[in-house]
């Protein structure tokens, strides 16, 4: 791909556009006011808090992302939905429990005032929820062209200049990628013909990319990982990236296991198990949408150990991962992970790991950096899958044929030499020899 040329500046309003107006949503547009009103700080994201190095270690150059590439500031975000509920975004944060009602307070008329718009749904595809909020249409593509509408809509009211798309919504049922899914002609055929394998989460996408919006998908859902959108996502100029928010116990497999690889440590069997009482948990206790997460958070493992290049150390790993719905945790998920390793001469060793997170207190922060650095890499010209974003995914969507990029260091470092490469500065290796000459 052709470097970058000037980047646009971030002029006028950005748009974000939220399908899945719950736990993670409003914690994130909560979070943004709060931190607008300087009443809280940013903590877990890079595009607030993180610096980056340009240039030698003795430079001395290391100034704030914010700072060194054109992002859009807080103060220009606007905020809409969609959700079967309609419930605004306020009554909306209280049920998902995530916040402190004194915190709620703090920014009870900004969340009052986004109301979700009525969504795309269909029961089939989320067997634990059921809505009245919802669009009615005589077929798949009637529904994808009002969500279409919905989007110029919300350009012209809000008078934003450019718009950003984040799927928030549930985890929908497995489906696997099929011929409908492989042109962007088949797709519309298939929308129209109501083909089973268009969830609604494709209508959002299609919509968004066909509308010139970038597209970030938070859950492991397809949605835009199938060949009819990243053909689209070209033809339209549109960058898109997913899928499924890496937080807290992808986040720590993805930090452990290149850890043990690093050191020729070997790997017995990882076994990984979660309590969760949210709306979330409560779909994922549903089978078919446990499968659509139970692919994603399987695959990091593999890819990161290569037991074809080491069956001795990786070869008869067994990693089995649970997810349980328990009500009485609400969003505070326990995750446990017990790590059967060996190292010299074969010799076992067990790793125990229990992390007790906030699931959308981790997620919120990376909703806010995709929505910028989407927006970024959205002025630079930069369109279709956006690989060097695999850092917030735990199922990072990459060209065909390229396996993904798991190791949370290794996509950090992708992140940020992404970000030099687009300012015209040196990439960073890390050899290090002109130190010794
Ligand atoms: N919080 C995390 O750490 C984390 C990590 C990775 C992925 N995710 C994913 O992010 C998504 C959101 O998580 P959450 O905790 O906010 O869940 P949630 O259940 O609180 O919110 C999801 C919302 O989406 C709505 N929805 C479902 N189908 C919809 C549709 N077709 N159109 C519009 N709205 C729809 C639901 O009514 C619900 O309000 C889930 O898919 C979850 O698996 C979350």
């Amino acid at each position: 791909m052709e470097k970058p040329g000037k980047i646009a500046l971030p002029k006028g309003k950005l748009g974000v556009l939220l399908p899945g107006m719950g736990a993670v949503s409003t914690t994130f547009m909560a979070g943004v006011e709060l931190v607008r009103k300087g009443k809280a700080q940013p903590v877990g994201s890079l595009t607030q808090l993180s610096t980056i190095r340009l240039g030698k270690r003795t430079d001395a150059r290391s100034p704030l992302i914010k700072n060194f590439v054109p992002l859009s500031d807080l103060k220009d975000l606007v905020f809409g939905g969609w959700d079967i509920f309609k419930d605004n975004a306020y009554q909306a944060a209280s049920k998902a429990g995530v916040l402190s009602e004194k915190d709620l307070e703090k920014v009870k008329p900004f969340l009052s005032g986004i109301s979700p718009m009525t969504a795309a749904f269909d029961r089939e595809y989320v067997k634990r929820l059921d809505g009245t909020h919802v669009k009615k249409g005589k077929n798949k593509y009637d529904l994808a062209t009002q969500i279409k509408d919905d989007i110029e809509n919300f350009r012209k009211t809000k008078r934003v200049s450019r718009l950003v798309t984040c799927w928030c919504g549930s985890t929908e049922v497995f489906i696997k990628p099929e011929e409908v899914h492989s042109t962007p002609e088949k797709f519309v055929e298939a929308m129209k013909a109501n083909h089973p394998a268009i969830a609604p989460s494709m209508l959002y996408a299609w919509a968004s990319v066909t509308s010139g919006v970038p597209f970030a998908n938070g859950a492991p859902n397809l949605t835009v990982d199938i060949p009819a959108i990243q053909q689209l996502a070209l033809e339209h100029n549109v960058a898109i990236c997913g899928k499924d928010f890496k937080t807290g116990q992808t986040m720590m497999k993805t930090v452990l296991a290149p850890a043990f690889k690093a050191r020729m440590l070997g790997l017995d069997g990882w076994y990984s198990t979660n309590i969760l009482g949210n709306r979330d948990g409560e779909v994922l206790d549903d089978p078919g949408s446990f499968k659509t997460k139970e692919e994603s958070k399987l695959g990091a493992l593999e890819y990161i150990l290569q037991p074809q290049l080491y069956p001795m150390l990786y070869g008869k790993v067994f990693h089995k991962v649970r997810i349980n719905y328990y009500p009485p945790r609400g969003d505070n998920k326990e995750g446990w992970d017990n790590i059967d390793i060996f190292g010299w001469l074969g010799y076992p060793m067990q790793i125990k790991v229990d992390f007790l997170c906030r699931d959308s207190i981790l997620a919120a922060p990376i909703v806010l950096d995709l929505v910028l650095f989407l927006d970024l890499a959205q002025r630079a010209g930069m369109r279709g899958i956006q690989e060097w974003l695999s850092f917030y995914f735990k199922s990072p969507m990459t060209a065909p044929d390229l396996y993904p990029e798991h190791d949370l260091f290794i996509q950090l470092m992708k992140l940020k030499n992404t970000l030099r490469w687009m300012m015209g500065e040196d990439l960073i290796t890390h050899l290090g020899q002109e130190y010794y000459d």
